[in-house]
């Protein structure tokens, strides 16, 4: 089966039997954006070292799509972030679970997203990595819902204005599931 070809009345096993309210972003819409992206991001970083920083889990699928669409040279981290004080309740602190391995001061840096929603994340994310100082800074997000009241950062480079509705695919979850579904979709 041709994965563009999915609509809300074919059965997918990997759904865990719930049924998609509309597939948002095809399979083929996303890598040509992702190809378009790349192109532009290679256009944008002249002289220096580029480092892409991934914010786990959500952007892995993003990040190794787009940096294989980067043609300069450039290096790969990730960082794992958590808002949360408990489950439930955000604390409005960003915590670092994995901070990257490598030097940030002196280099472009890359910060890579799934999708932009409160941007509470990132705001506090940009102020962490804003304090290493990089040669510079700039957000990717694959998906913008811009109602992102509290993003103090612009976001440089977008993939999608993005409904607000509740997507799974191509690396968003829910409850961890559907990361692996290669269209972008909502739910019933
Ligand atoms: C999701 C998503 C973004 C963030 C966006 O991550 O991947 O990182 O929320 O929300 P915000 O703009 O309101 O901060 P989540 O915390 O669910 O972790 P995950 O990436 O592991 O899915």
């Amino acid at each position: 089966m041709y994965l563009s070809s999915v609509n809300s009345s074919t059965a997918d096993p990997r759904l865990l039997g719930r049924t998609l309210r509309r597939v948002v972003y095809t399979q083929d819409e996303i890598a040509e954006r992702v190809r378009e992206l790349g192109r532009e991001i290679t256009q944008v970083y002249g002289d220096g070292e580029l480092l892409v920083l991934g914010l786990l889990k959500g952007s892995f699928i993003f990040l190794s799509d787009l940096v294989r669409e980067i043609e300069r040279p450039l290096q790969v981290d990730f960082l794992v972030a958590t808002s949360y004080g408990d489950a439930t309740v955000s604390s409005g602190n960003v915590r670092l679970l994995y901070d990257p391995e490598t030097e940030l001061e002196g280099k472009h840096i890359l910060l890579v997203e799934d999708i932009v929603d409160t941007g509470r994340t990132l705001s506090r994310l940009m102020d962490l990595l804003q304090a290493r100082k990089p040669r510079s800074l700039e957000i990717c997000a694959l998906l913008h819902k811009h109602i992102a009241a509290e993003l103090r950062y612009p976001t440089r480079f977008i993939g999608f204005d993005a409904p607000n509705e509740f997507l799974v695919g191509y690396g968003l979850d829910h409850a961890e599931n559907f990361r692996h579904i290669p269209y972008i979709a909502s739910l019933q």
